[in-house]
């Protein structure tokens, strides 16, 4: 890929949803997704499979996974659906789900080699984006760990690397004993690296950078750096990525999660960009929030990524018009603002 592509991945279904307080009907959020899919984007986080007594929005997951597995969503682009797991409860809940369309899936890499192969071109497995990936979430300050996910870092480190190594092995499964052509991808959060709700704004930057290369080295295929409060200034994310850097994470393996509550995520962004990453979260109409973090408002909304990416010259691959539309549409739905100054100017409202 070139210097000059960024890639964008849409947690409005996720992230942007999950604290909302009044249940939103699974019809409006498979909408949600399906809209989302046409507008280029690559990666789209839908879904969380935690205990619904503490975030019960998100108890449609299993059904959302369903969903994107049955139906073939159409897309400009091959996207993966991202799922929240926080430990293997949530894996195996997932993991259930996988398993029954295994064979589907099977059957669809065979055919796509049968097909390969009788058009005369190599007999190679053909290369899939997996439909699917998982997150898991660490914190990188002790409180935020226990009140996120109930217990310590070390722990949750802990409940990681068994939940990653056992992702690893479910779906696809193996074609002809192969081993499988596209295991699953798991991203890694880490939160608050940039400012705890309740410990503050100066969290350690190498504690993050070893919690990083720890998640790594369980498997992890991405680290994700979480602005969980939107605390982030810019000479502080300059500070966090060197710190990362020097202790030997590659910038290919980065991605950013700003939350925009004070309105810094673009300049934090260009800090990013600066350093190589090309990988952005971002929520459709700045919908979101953490249960967790009080006061803390949504992810930058998408409409102004993409608008603040492309006016550097850099390619996102997405259609800034389709994603306006669906976030006045969305915030409309759930009786929340529309949060993108960018997607307001562009619908002229
Ligand atoms: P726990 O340690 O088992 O204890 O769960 P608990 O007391 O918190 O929960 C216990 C209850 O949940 C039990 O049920 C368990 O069986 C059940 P009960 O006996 O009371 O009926 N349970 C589950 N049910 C379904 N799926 C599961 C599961 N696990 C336990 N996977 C746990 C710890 C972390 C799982 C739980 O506290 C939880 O799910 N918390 C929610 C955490 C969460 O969703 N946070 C928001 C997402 S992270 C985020 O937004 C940040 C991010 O955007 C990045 C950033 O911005 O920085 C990613
Ligand atoms: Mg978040």
């Amino acid at each position: 890929a070139s210097d000059s592509r960024v890639h964008i991945v849409e947690v409005g279904p996720r992230d942007g949803l999950q604290n909302e307080k009044t249940a939103i009907p699974l019809a409006t959020k498979i909408e949600l997704i399906e809209r989302l899919a046409k507008t280029g984007l690559g990666t789209i986080e839908v879904g969380s499979f935690v205990a619904p007594k503490w975030v019960p929005q998100m108890a449609s997951s299993d059904e959302i996974m369903e969903h994107v597995l049955q139906h073939k969503i159409s897309s400009p682009v091959p996207i993966s659906y991202a799922f929240l797991v926080p430990n293997s409860r949530g894996l195996a809940n997932a993991t259930a789900i996988l398993q029954q369309h295994a064979d589907a899936y099977v059957a669809e890499v065979q055919q796509a080699r049968e097909l390969a192969e009788s058009s005369g071109e190599s007999s190679q497995a053909p290369v899939f984006k997996p439909a699917v990936e998982l997150a898991v979430f660490a914190a990188a300050t002790e409180t935020f760990s226990q009140k996120n996910l109930n217990c310590d870092i070390a722990t949750s480190l802990e409940r990681f690397r068994e939940v990653i190594s056992a992702a690893k092995k479910i779906f696809p499964a193996s074609v002809d004993g192969q081993p499988s052509p596209t295991p699953l991808r798991v991203r890694a959060y880490i939160s608050v690296v940039l400012g705890c709700p309740f410990e503050g704004r100066n969290v350690d930057p190498k504690r993050v950078a070893q919690i990083a290369t720890d998640l790594l080295e369980m498997g992890a295929d991405e680290i994700a750096l979480g602005d969980t409060t939107g605390m982030g200034t810019a000479p502080r994310t300059k500070e966090l990525l060197r710190s990362v850097t020097a202790a030997g994470v590659r910038h290919e393996d980065v991605a950013l999660h700003f939350h925009d509550t004070y309105g810094q995520a673009l300049v934090n962004t260009a800090v990013g960009l600066e350093h190589g990453i090309r990988t952005y979260d971002s929520s459709v109409g700045g919908l979101g929030g953490c249960p967790y973090s009080p006061g803390a408002t949504g992810n930058v909304a998408t409409e102004n990524m993409v608008y603040f990416l492309e006016s550097l010259g850099m390619k996102t691959g997405v259609d800034l018009d389709a994603v306006a539309d669906i976030g006045s549409w969305i915030t409309g739905e759930i009786g929340k603002a529309n949060d993108s100054s960018v997607g307001k100017a562009v619908l002229g409202s």
